[in-house]
């Protein structure tokens, strides 16, 4: 059990026996002045009983002698307006540290009702570029869907792409008209969105144009043979693009199921929505009203249009029974833009209508920003495509690393380029609060110092390199902690605390947490780097127990950037 959920059992029973009711915080104290932990459970009940703070506090603080409290704490104390400070013993923080070495979960409690859950994310659009702005439904939802996999959850990654769609009346059209097969052949992505373009430029001015799409698109509709030929093999040029690059990104879907894999649901859906009363009939379109509702009484969901035709809603209601009959899922996460909210508000309400109870959660972001603050864009006006950005970080990396370490050479070097530049981009995203609109900085994303990857993967390395000047490797994995020094203590905490993090990281799905914290664990391994002589430590004892503190750093450091899909290297 993590220290903040031992002291918040006994301080429940010390509020039970005053016959206070109150579910108290735990923070950590951010100056050791005021101990490790704190909480402000005083002030919170004061007000409600009408009482001094500080007096209670003192009552609060009794009742604790009667707990158990006192085998992992000193005597609590009492600070500014009523705040509780809670100070570990030396002995229960060491021993609590000697026991993460050899936990597999490194004090991360798993969740005590573990879930089926889909991760609905990337899902970019079939024939048009995945860009900069897909970039962060990408790593967002990937870091969301391993931190959900360590905490012992049963996650299904599923990749919604937009394969269906009114685009494709003028794909049809310009894959018979327009296509340079041999471009085809070598790069088939930006063949097909030239093509794409083109005739999405021209039906702006030319109506008749329009029509013949439009006719395209009902022949793929009606099931035309040559159409949907066709159509799948656009599809599957476009997955093939897309798979090169999640498999840069080392991103794995469980499921590619794009929204036509929805077609043949979507009839049927629209009748039982109607025959339920559910769905009513408006100017010859199906709808769901919601009237109940403030924010969407004046936005009805439209699930089929006058002509017939379905909508991108209806396909998210099909998905969401399909989710639950084939993966029984108790809660489904939609990685997807902020702009998108109103169309998810609609969804989850439809749903609630039907009755299912399945937790529908948006987990939505802002956008990326060009150092101007605008949109992200090439020089021509273009938006920018995700493997150039990728292919140029990792260029950056490796003239950084040639500089820093010209020892590096051949295939250690290509690696480790590829995993710190893309270590950056993905840290980068990742470190924000997930609804700001950051600004897309290489030199910042690259830098050694401050919060970035690269600082991340060095302190790692470091750790590394203490290990390789030993002349065996040491079995630390039940060695005993010594803390004399602050400065082992300071760290010790920041060990046990990745216990409270990775659970935290979900509760408003927000990795930049986590990643905050790999950043203070490194810098606090750095302060005992420089105040503690490990190799030279003045014991064996004191010197194992240093090693395996710089150990246990290296694991957490691992398996932390591992959950946000941050590789480290061994050298750089
Ligand atoms: N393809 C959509 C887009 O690029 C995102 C799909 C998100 N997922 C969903 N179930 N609606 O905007």
């Amino acid at each position: 059990m993590t220290f903040p959920a031992q002291i918040s059992a006994h301080l429940k029973t010390a509020l039970q026996a005053l016959s206070l009711e109150a579910q108290p915080t735990i923070t950590s104290s951010q100056d050791p002045k005021f101990g490790d932990y704190q909480t402000n459970v005083a002030m919170v009940t004061a007000k409600q009983r009408k009482t001094n703070p500080r007096a209670l506090a003192q009552e609060i603080i009794d009742a604790l002698g009667e707990t158990p409290l006192s085998t992992i704490c000193a005597p609590p104390e009492i600070a500014g307006p009523g705040f509780i400070n809670f100070r570990l013993l030396d002995p229960a923080l060491a021993a609590h540290t000697t026991s993460l070495l050899s936990d597999p979960h490194l004090g991360v409690p798993q969740a005590e009702t573990p879930q089926r859950i889909v991760v609905d994310f990337s899902a970019p659009n079939v024939a048009k570029p995945m860009h900069i702005g897909h970039l962060r439904s990408t790593i967002i939802g990937d870091a969301l869907a391993r931190t959900a996999r360590f905490l012992g959850h049963h996650v299904t990654t599923d990749n919604h792409i937009g394969d269906w769609g009114t685009q494709f009346g003028m794909i049809l059209y310009g894959w018979k008209n327009l296509l340079d097969h041999t471009a085809l052949e070598a790069d088939p992505i930006t063949e097909l969105v030239r093509v794409y373009k083109k005739v999405n430029a021209t039906t702006k001015e030319d109506e008749a144009l329009k029509d013949t799409c439009k006719a395209e698109l009902v022949k793929l509709q009606a099931g035309d043979e040559e159409n949907v030929a066709i159509w799948q093999q656009c599809i599957d040029h476009s997955l093939k693009g897309l798979r090169e690059i999640y498999s840069w990104l080392d991103i794995h879907f469980d499921h590619y199921l794009g929204e036509s894999a929805y077609n043949d649901r979507l009839a049927p859906l629209v009748e039982s929505l109607l025959q339920a009363e559910i769905a009513k009939i408006s100017d010859g379109a199906a709808c769901v009203f919601f009237p109940e509702d403030k924010a969407l009484e004046e936005h009805p969901c439209i699930i089929r249009k006058g002509d017939g035709g379905f909508l991108y809603a209806t396909t998210d209601l099909a998905t969401i029974d399909y989710r639950v009959e084939e993966f029984q899922a108790d809660q489904i996460w939609y990685v997807v833009g902020a702009p998108q909210s109103l169309h998810f508000q609609q969804i989850f309400e439809t749903s609630k209508k039907r009755g299912q109870t399945v937790k529908l959660i948006h987990i939505a972001h802002g956008s990326i920003l060009g150092e101007d603050r605008k949109l992200m864009r090439t020089r021509s006006g273009e938006s920018v495509g995700l493997l150039d950005v990728l292919h140029e970080s990792i260029e950056r990396a490796k003239k950084a690393i040639e500089e820093k370490n010209p020892d590096l050479q051949g295939e250690e070097k290509d690696k480790t380029s590829k995993i710190v530049g893309l270590g950056a981009v993905k840290y980068s995203e990742l470190s924000q609060h997930r609804m700001t609109d950051y600004i897309f900085s290489w030199d910042k994303m690259l830098a050694l110092t401050g919060s970035t990857a690269p600082y991340l993967q060095y302190s790692y390395v470091r750790i590394q390199s203490i290990f390789r000047k030993l002349e065996s490797n040491p079995d630390l994995s039940s060695q005993e902690i010594q803390l004399t020094e602050p400065a082992e203590r300071t760290l010790a905490i920041k060990l046990a605390a990745f216990g409270e993090t990775v659970p935290d990281v979900l509760n408003d799905f927000r990795p930049n947490i986590l990643a905050t914290y790999l950043f203070e664990l490194a810098k606090a391994f750095h302060s005992f780097f420089e105040a503690c002589p490990v190799l030279t430590a003045e014991s064996e004892s004191q010197k194992l127990s240093r090693l395996a503190l710089a150990h246990q750093t290296g694991r957490t450091l691992k398996t932390g950037l591992d959950l946000l899909g941050i590789e480290v290297p061994d050298r750089m």
